[in-house]
Formats: C-alpha cells, sequence, structure tokens
C-alpha cells in the first residue's frame, strides 16, 4: 500500500511504524493487564466459533489472546495501517491457520460487508482519521445482530494526557465525548448494551440492531 506523503495515515503509519518494538507493543501482559483482558472478555461474550474482526491490531498481542477465544471453527481478520506493525503481527501469529492480517486502514478493506459476528476496536478508536466513517464502514462489515466492542486499557481522560505528551501525529486523537460518542453509535444502528469509563479503561459494547 503506497500512501502520498500528505495522507494523514501515512504520517499515522509512519509514527506507529516508529513505535513497533517499544515495549508497550511488544511485551507480554503484567498481572494488571491480564485482568483488563479479562474484563474485556467479559464484555465481549463468549467469541468461540465466531467471525472477528480487529482493526487496529499492532503487532498482534491481543489477536493471539483472540485466536485462542474463537477456537477452531472461529476466523480472525486483522488490520492495520502501519507496515511495521503487521510485519511484526505476521511473524507472531504465522503459526495460527484462522487469522488473517491486512495493510490498511479499517474504513478501506472491502469484501467483508455483513461478514462479521464481532467487532474489537482495541486501542485504536482514537486514532480513527473520521470515526463517525470508520463506525459506518463497520457497521456494514457486521451481520445483523453483530457487537461492536470499543476497548482502550486506560480511561479518556488518561489518553488525553497521553496522547498530548506522544507528539503531533497523535496529539488529537481522542475519545469523543460520551454525547458525541452516542449519537454517532445510534445514528449507525447501534444500541448501546454497556458502557464504563473509568481507572479501569474505556469499554464500550453496542450491539446492530
Ligand atoms: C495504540 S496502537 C494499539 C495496537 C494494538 N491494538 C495494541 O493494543 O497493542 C494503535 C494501532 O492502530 C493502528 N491504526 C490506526 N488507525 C488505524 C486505522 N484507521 N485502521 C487500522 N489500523 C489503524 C496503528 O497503526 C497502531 O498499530
Amino acid at each position: 500500500m503506497l500512501r502520498q506523503k500528505n495522507d494523514p495515515y501515512a504520517i499515522k503509519a509512519a509514527f506507529f511504524d516508529a513505535q513497533a518494538r517499544e515495549a508497550w507493543a511488544v511485551k507480554n501482559s503484567g498481572p494488571d493487564e491480564m485482568k483488563k483482558f479479562d474484563r474485556l472478555f467479559a464484555v465481549t461474550g463468549p467469541l468461540a466459533g465466531l467471525r472477528v474482526l480487529e482493526p487496529g491490531c499492532g503487532t498482534g498481542r491481543l489477536t493471539e489472546r483472540l485466536v485462542a477465544e474463537v477456537g477452531r471453527l472461529g476466523y480472525i481478520v486483522a488490520v492495520d495501517i502501519s507496515p511495521r506493525m503487521v510485519a511484526h503481527a505476521r511473524i507472531n501469529l504465522s503459526d495460527y491457520e484462522k487469522v488473517e492480517i491486512h495493510l490498511g486502514p479499517v474504513e478501506e478493506i472491502i469484501g467483508f460487508e455483513n461478514y462479521f459476528d464481532v467487532v474489537i476496536c482495541h486501542q485504536v478508536f482514537p486514532h480513527f482519521e473520521d470515526q463517525e466513517n470508520a463506525l459506518t464502514k463497520i457497521s456494514n462489515m457486521l451481520k445483523p445482530g453483530g457487537r461492536i466492542v470499543i476497548s482502550n486499557f486506560i480511561s479518556s481522560a488518561e489518553i488525553k494526557k497521553m496522547h498530548s505528551r506522544a507528539g503531533s501525529a497523535v496529539a488529537n486523537d481522542l475519545m469523543p465525548p460520551p454525547q458525541t460518542m452516542q449519537t454517532m453509535i445510534e445514528q449507525c444502528g447501534f444500541e448501546i448494551e454497556y458502557w464504563a469509563d473509568d481507572s479501569d479503561g474505556y469499554l464500550l459494547k453496542a450491539n446492530l440492531i
């Protein structure tokens, strides 16, 4: 995927390329993070046998867990805009048959309309260039009754602080204010089932109605 230099995704992809060997992107989860993964999977509900889309897979840290969760009959499509993240994810997940990994923005992947049971946006939602457009594309890729889970392991307030420190490529990458999020989610045809934004992180689950 060749992108123009002034394409916002090229700038962001370069930012994440440079992060691909940073500890946060590669490290194994400590006990605190394990608890957050448990909470995430409690909210996603059972994934066995389901088709799951994971935008912003990074090096595949969540993807590896998803492989175990979906089991033999499930399938995962993981997507990321950063060529280096994707390269590491392909290596890390090379033993697994039930995963395909795409390079590019989730908003631009084609061929999966009405295909997924679940979409898990883990630590990626603030980075979408146009969050409403991304949600619309995601809703089109979900089957009727499908679910979206939006997860960050820190709260929206902490994301704001962290991204403003991290630099210009992500400085404005925030979670939308609650009212904006609710409106966007509902306009895309979802009904919110669970929503928390606290010291344990940000977690929203909504079902396509
Ligand atoms: C903060 S990292 C999180 C990576 C991984 N989910 C994790 O928690 O380790 C965000 C990732 O989202 C990717 N990304 C940003 N915008 C994206 C988009 N529109 N579509 C797909 N991936 C995107 C970035 O390249 C980056 O790897």
